[in-house]
């Protein structure tokens, strides 16, 4: 699944402006991030952490396909969260329902760093799909 959500005005964001690295904790796995060579987002924002995280085989749950309406890919930006650009209402109103709200808290769909820092991203661990069922 993935797509827009036709109920929310989708914001004007502008591509990083460089390359920068992103850490994910707490598996310590840090990628390089080069938005020129980024793929189509399979659901998320183009640029988000979440298309990060899905382009480098991290997977991070994301129950509405990355349409800023479930609040599962709550994640922390435990560094570099001035880098992100600012959340939408839309984004606000989803994290409110999310659990373990931080001051850093951001949706990994939504959240678009600009590439002027490396960051440092916390997947909490009730998103990080661990608890998959075996293919039958
Ligand atoms: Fe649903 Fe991000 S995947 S809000």
């Amino acid at each position: 699944m993935g797509g827009k959500n036709p109920y929310i005005d989708q914001p004007d964001l502008q591509p990083p402006s460089g390359n920068y690295k992103i850490n994910f904790q707490p598996m310590d796995v840090t990628v390089e991030v080069k938005p020129s060579e980024l793929g189509k987002p399979p659901c998320g924002y183009p640029y988000s952490i979440l298309h990060v995280a899905l382009e480098n085989g991290i997977d991070i749950d994301r129950a509405c396909g990355g349409i800023c309406a479930c609040a599962t890919c709550h994640v922390f930006v435990t560094q570099g969260f001035k880098a992100a650009n600012e959340p939408t209402e839309a984004e606000e109103d989803a994290l409110e329902n999310a659990p373990g709200l931080r001051s850093t808290s951001r949706l990994a769909c939504c959240c678009v760093p600009d590439g002027t820092c490396d960051l440092v991203v916390e997947i909490p661990n009730w998103n990080r799909n661990l608890a998959r069922e075996n293919p039958h």
